[in-house]
């Protein structure tokens, strides 16, 4: 079976007693050896999701939402990349959200992926489509601005189109799709052939919904 990447993205979501139920609700369940699962939560949770983690051995990575793009130092407000190490493997940069909310650009974003880099964060890259610009990461995260949070899912086969150029034109080894994905149509993206798995928001805030995901996608 092919290994997939699946990706939860918490957003801005979630209090301290939230992220332990759902981790509670998370921990019977049964993850395939194919499966890795990346939970991308808010900075305020990693901490104790971490701690949890490591005590149930359960089988989740955690991932940042973000980071600072500058070293760490007289920064109010902003988390270094080295903070971010600490508690996390993985970092989104660049999702739509921050590039239209944050008005992050493609030389901050590439900072960013600097940062990320140099304390051996893996990042999860995110396009809207396969024409931006890409800096050399681990993953790709192709999302497009009309599939996300409102329920209407791109095509598999266009988003395997799409993730073909991005694999072609960035050397990028594993592209993600994410924007409406749900238990009833992961299976369809993650059949295609250049689909390496999901980054999922809506779907990630309540764990069994995501455990039926999992399972949904594990079976495909
Ligand atoms: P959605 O969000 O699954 O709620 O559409 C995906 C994302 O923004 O990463």
């Amino acid at each position: 079976m092919k290994p997939l990447i699946i990706a939860g993205n918490w957003k801005s979501n979630k209090t301290t007693a939230e992220a332990m139920q759902w981790l509670q609700d998370f921990s019977g369940q049964n993850i395939p050896a194919h499966i890795s699962v990346v939970l991308c939560a808010p900075f305020t949770l990693l901490y104790t999701l971490k701690e949890r983690i490591q005590v149930d051995a359960l089988p989740i990575s955690l991932g940042a939402q973000n980071l600072s793009p500058f070293p760490e130092g007289a920064q109010t407000g902003e988390e270094s990349a080295r903070m971010v190490r600490d508690l996390a493997d993985w970092v989104i940069i660049g999702h739509s959200e921050r590039r239209k909310n944050f008005a992050e650009t493609d030389d901050i974003l590439q900072k960013k992926v600097e940062q990320a880099h140099r304390v051996g964060l893996k990042v999860i890259y995110c396009v809207s489509d396969d024409i931006m610009p890409i800096p050399p990461v681990e993953v790709v995260a192709y999302e497009p601005i009309f599939a996300i949070g409102t329920g209407i899912a791109d095509t598999p086969q266009h988003a395997n189109d799409v993730m073909k150029n991005i694999k072609a034109r960035s050397q990028v080894a594993k592209v993600l799709y994410g924007g409406s994905i749900t238990d009833r149509n992961v299976a369809l993206f993650v059949s295609e052939q250049a689909i390496d798995g999901v980054l999922t928001g809506k779907a990630s805030l309540e764990p069994i919904e995501f455990c039926n995901l999992i399972a949904a996608a594990a079976h495909s």
